[in-house]
């Protein structure tokens, strides 16, 4: 078995081995940033994220993913620590991820392996039929991430694509009255359930959902950089409103949960092996299509700590 789990592993380094630039000479600039056409999303050409990025390089990119809150870049040769290395340009990278494959050695706290592989019947990775419905990552916490870097190392030949909507027009979109509900108030993202929405190890069930563990957060945030509006709120861990009653909060959660999943808020990326895909994890919400039995997806993520939504 430990010979299968280092096999497993090794398929990580061995992509790795494949980066290596000389890591002192900034590449010359050439980033072209094409937009999907749809709400969110763009392709960032013209860039080798294994190599060091000038300055200008960086803000550029930083600009394309506050104006388009997705990015995807094809064609990468990241190991970890490139990945980590590139993450850490946007902040402090979140060193405690949760870890299904135990039993694999992650010398890279700040990595989750996300995969659908087992190795003899125990997961390598996170995924699986986790992450499958929209929903912000570890929203649970204080301090919510503000994006999330995931990087693609093996890929089902079809489906496997991420969803990503905009919550900056789910706000803008929300009828008035609805609004005037909104604003100003507190909702509680609960710690208590896993992106599949299953009580965690140690959880306890909670009859009122205000009463369940995890921070509160603002149901309408704004951009701490573009000043705009969002709606803030998913599919999992949004589970109170602060001031409201169970019976009035549930079905507001209900139909913002619906609003944010609109056709027209949203764009579905697909993914070639060597792709990574950033999104700003203020202003979308995201779901994998777990829509490939039988084939192998591996990724590996890395997430940047947050701040206090406001
Ligand atoms: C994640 C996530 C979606 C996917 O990494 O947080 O939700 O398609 N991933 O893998
Ligand atoms: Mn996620």
């Amino acid at each position: 078995m430990a010979a299968a789990l280092s096999a497993a592993a090794g398929r990580r380094s061995m992509a790795a081995l494949s980066g290596g630039a000389p890591m002192d000479t900034p590449q010359k600039n050439n980033v072209t940033v094409i937009p999907t056409g749809a709400a969110l999303g763009a392709d960032v050409v013209g860039v080798d994220l294994s190599k060091p990025l000038s300055d200008e390089t960086f803000r550029q990119i930083e600009d394309a993913w506050h104006s388009h809150l997705v990015l995807r870049f094809r064609g990468q040769q990241l190991d970890d620590p490139a990945l980590l290395a590139f993450g850490q340009r946007f902040g402090e990278l979140d060193s405690a991820p949760i870890h299904a494959g135990k039993d694999v050695v992650n010398p890279f706290p700040q990595i989750t392996v996300m995969s659908n592989i087992k190795v003899v019947g125990k997961p390598l990775g996170n995924l699986g039929h986790y992450e499958a419905v929209w929903h912000t990552d570890m929203s649970y916490n204080d301090l919510a991430p503000i994006g999330s870097l995931l990087y693609s190392l093996e890929v089902p030949p079809a489906g496997g694509n991420t969803g990503f909507s905009n919550m900056y027009k789910a706000w803008d979109t929300l009828p008035a009255a609805l609004k005037k509900q909104v604003l100003g108030r507190y909702c509680r993202h609960d710690s208590s359930r896993n992106s599949a929405g299953e009580l965690r190890k140690g959880g306890t069930e909670v009859t009122d959902p205000r009463d369940a563990p995890g921070a509160m957060h603002p149901l309408v945030r704004t951009h701490p950089v573009t000043g705009k509006k969002a709606l803030y709120v998913d599919q999992i861990y949004a589970v109170g409103i602060e001031g409201l009653k169970d019976e009035e909060a549930r079905p507001l959660i209900d139909y913002l949960a619906r609003h944010i999943t609109r056709e027209e808020f949203a764009c579905r990326l697909r993914w070639t092996p060597g792709t990574l895909v950033m999104w700003d994890n203020r202003i979308c919400v995201h779901k994998a299509f777990n829509d490939y039995d039988g084939h192998t997806r591996e990724m590996i993520r890395t997430i940047v700590n947050g701040e206090v939504p406001a």
